[in-house]
Formats: structure tokens, C-alpha cells, sequence
């Protein structure tokens, strides 16, 4: 289940915490409950956040050195930091992704969606595939934010494999051949990072302008180019695949019976791009009635929890405007809650509202492959067809 929890029915029963051993046998207190899962979130005294960027799969010897060459470091900055520097570091990265900030890349990116989707209404007019992955959504997110906090000036291609890598390298089960690739690709990346910390501009000033050492500068960078794109690429392309299934919500999207801001939120809450996220405990406690000694392990099932009938009025169907649509947990709680989720939104609403329209007639030829990984969802392609004599102009 831990490697693949997405796939889990929802109709099976799954206790409100349970005790569950992963590939290494190391045990994990999983959690499924709404209210439990943000009671955790909630209280970052007693289960703290330190756990969040370990890898999930002990690394052998081998890949730390070559992680080491690269002079590979990752000190608490964002997700993975209860410590002090948590609250300054995460001010001036907010700052950079202030909701204003965020709305003027609105036009700049409704225009570029505009001009793909063109291409690929043509593309599926000439009766050709279109991979909605590779060819609109995995790149977007990697556009906006570079324009939002000046990133190092590496190929797209290069940042994606990196970011994808990454993913890998710390959340799936993994063996040690492919540790070793991981890591020097990971290791790579770094490396340029590093540099770029030293002297780039952007976001990467602010925070050394603020007194933070190179190694938490590098650390930020880091997850923002994981974190700050990766995510939001998958979740577009997830969220188009069921809306590919959905023709009742498109036509509702056509009429305006149906708003996108409702088909962004109850797509965080069944289809999230992050499925799971750690917590550790720091004293012996209780969760749910299961005594939690210190140091364990917590992962926060946010899928399940987002599907919860106590909170939600039709947990498994993808009705927007739902009642407890909107109290899902996909961007987390609390002191850590994601700070790019204003961004995360504006860039669904613009692609749904551009993209939704080219599904209507089409096919599923390919759809979202997801690999084993206990928090990313990573789909690796989304291919349509327009179905035989369809126009393309009525929901089907
Ligand atoms: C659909 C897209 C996204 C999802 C589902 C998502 C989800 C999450 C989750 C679950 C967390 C952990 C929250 C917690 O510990 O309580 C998180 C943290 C974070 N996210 Fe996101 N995220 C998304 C997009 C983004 C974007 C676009 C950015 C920035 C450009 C971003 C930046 C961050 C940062 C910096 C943190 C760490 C915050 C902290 O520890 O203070 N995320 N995100």
C-alpha cells in the first residue's frame, strides 16, 4: 500500500491509524482520518517535520559518495525545518510567490496555454496523438516560476530530469544500481545550484541579502525547483485525465454551470499530486487511541484524507462545489502549508480553462502512468486522440 496508495480502492476499509512495515522493514505509523491527519499537521511541537525530505530507501555507501563529491548537502530550510530559521526563510519565499506576484503572470501564461492549445487542436484535427503531458503541462510550471524567482539558466529538459530524480532518489523503493544513477544525477544538479546561490539574483539574493549561508540558500533552491513545479505539473496533467473522464463537468465548464475554481479544488482533493507526507514524532503520545512512542514515523495519507466521508458529502465522486470540497488537505496545514499554493491555482484555473475544451471528442490512448513512490504521484505521459467523425465541438 505505501508505494502505491493512490491505487488502493477506496471502498476497502483502512484503520484510522495503522502500524505498516515498508520494503526495508522499517514501520510507519499511517495515518487516514481527516481530523487526525490535521491534528498532526497542526501540532508541530509534538510531531515535527524533520523526517519530511528523508530518503525512503537508505542510501549505501556508494551513493553517498558520490553525493558527497558533488559536495551535496541539504540542511533544514523549508519543508524539512522546525528549527528558528524556519519562519525568516519562509517569509522571504512567500514574498517572492505574493498573491500579487502570482497574478500578474496570469496573462503572460493564459496567452502561452492559449497558443499550445492551438497547436494541439491541430495536432488532434489532423487525427494525430497528442500528449497532453509532455507537449502542455510539464513544462508550465518550470516557466512561471522562473520568471518568479530568477532561476539558474539550465535547459528545461535539464531541471525537469533533475527535479524527477529527485523524487526518485528520496521517496521510491529503490535498488542500489539505481541509487548510484540517482545520485550522480542529483549530485550534478547541485553542483549548478551551488553556483548559482553564490551569485544569482532573485530570490537567491533575498535570502543571502537576509544573512542565510550558502548551504540554506542551495537548500531552498533545492525543493522550490522539486517542490514549486514538479507538483504542480503532475497535478495538471492528473486533473486533465479525469476531466477527461468527466464530460458532465466539461459541459458544465462550456455553460458556466460549473466553475473552474470548484474543478481546481475538488481535483486537489482526488486527485493530488501528493499523496502522503512525514511528520515524526518527538514524545511518546496517543493518535486516534494507538500509542505513538517518540521517533515514530508518521505518514499523513492526504489522498485518503481528502476522501473522508466524515468531512466530505460524496468522497469518491468528482462533483465541484461540493459540500467539504474545499477542505481538502493537499497543500498540508499549519506552520509548514504550502506557501506556492496561490500559484498552484492560478496555473490549474488558466489550464483548465484553456485545455478542458480540447477533451471534448477524444480518446484515451495512454493514460497517466504513475511509478512505485510513497509521495509523488509523477504520471509520465497523457496521450489523447480525437475519436473517429468527432469535431471536437460536443462533450463526450
Ligand atoms: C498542486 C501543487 C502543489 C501541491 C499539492 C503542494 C503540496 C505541498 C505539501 C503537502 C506541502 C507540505 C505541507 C505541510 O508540511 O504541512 C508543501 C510544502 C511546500 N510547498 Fe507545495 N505544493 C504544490 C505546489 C507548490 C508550488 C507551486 C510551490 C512554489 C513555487 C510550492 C512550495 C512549497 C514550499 C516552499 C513548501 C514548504 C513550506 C514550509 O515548510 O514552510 N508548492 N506543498
Amino acid at each position: 500500500m505505501l508505494f502505491r496508495s493512490w491505487a488502493s480502492a477506496v471502498e476497502s476499509p483502512w484503520p484510522d491509524v495503522a502500524s505498516v512495515a515498508d520494503h526495508v522493514g522499517v514501520r510507519h505509523l499511517v495515518v487516514t482520518r481527516h481530523a487526525l491527519v490535521r491534528q498532526v499537521l497542526a501540532d508541530p511541537a509534538t510531531y515535527r517535520p524533520d523526517n519530511a525530505l528523508d530518503a525512503v530507501t537508505p542510501m549505501p555507501v556508494t551513493a553517498l559518495r558520490v553525493l558527497a563529491g558533488h559536495r551535496f548537502r541539504l540542511p533544514p530550510t523549508l519543508a524539512n525545518n522546525s528549527g528558528a530559521s524556519h519562519p525568516q526563510i519562509r517569509a522571504i519565499v512567500a514574498d517572492a510567490l505574493h498573491p500579487t506576484r502570482v497574478a500578474a503572470q496570469r496573462p503572460w501564461l493564459t496567452a502561452l496555454v492559449r497558443e499550445r492549445v492551438a497547436r494541439l487542436t491541430a495536432t488532434l484535427d489532423a487525427g494525430q496523438p497528442a500528449d497532453l503531458y509532455a507537449d502542455l503541462a510539464a513544462d508550465l510550471p518550470l516557466l512561471v516560476l522562473a520568471r518568479l524567482v530568477e532561476l539558474p539558466d539550465a535547459p528545461v529538459g535539464a531541471v525537469k530530469e533533475f527535479a524527477r530524480a529527485a523524487l526518485e532518489l528520496f521517496w521510491a523503493p529503490l535498488d542500489a544500481d539505481r541509487q548510484l544513477a540517482l545520485a550522480a544525477e542529483v549530485g550534478r544538479f547541485h553542483s549548478v545550484l551551488r553556483d548559482f546561490a553564490a551569485t544569482g539574483g532573485g530570490l537567491a539574493a533575498e535570502l543571502r541579502a537576509a544573512g542565510h549561508p550558502p548551504d540554506v540558500v542551495v537548500g531552498a533552491l533545492f525543493f522550490l525547483l522539486v517542490a514549486g513545479q514538479e507538483t504542480t505539473s503532475q497535478f495538471l496533467t492528473l486533473l486533465l485525465h479525469r476531466l477527461a473522464c468527466e464530460p458532465a463537468v466539461r459541459a458544465g465548464l462550456r455553460t458556466g454551470e460549473v466553475a473552474v475554481a470548484d474543478v481546481v479544488e475538488e481535483g486537489l482533493r482526488l486527485e493530488p499530486p501528493i499523496v502522503t507526507w512525514r511528520r515524526v514524532a518527538t514524545v511518546d503520545g496517543l493518535l486516534g487511541g494507538q500509542p505513538v512512542p517518540a521517533g515514530t514515523s508518521l505518514v499523513l495519507w492526504l489522498a485518503r484524507a481528502g476522501r473522508d466521508p466524515a468531512v466530505v458529502e460524496s468522497p469518491d465522486e468528482f462533483r465541484p462545489g461540493q459540500r467539504g470540497s474545499r477542505r481538502h488537505l493537499a497543500f498540508g496545514a499549519g506552520a509548514h502549508r504550502c506557501v506556492g499554493d496561490v500559484l498552484a491555482r492560478m496555473e490549474a484555473a488558466v489550464v483548465v480553462a484553456g485545455a478542458a475544451p480540447l477533451l471534448d471528442g477524444v480518446t484515451v490512448v495512454r493514460p497517466p502512468w504513475c511509478p512505485d513512490n510513497l509521495t509523488f504521484r509523477m504520471p509520465d505521459a497523457f496521450v489523447v486522440r480525437r475519436a473517429p467523425g468527432s469535431t471536437g465541438l460536443t462533450g463526450s
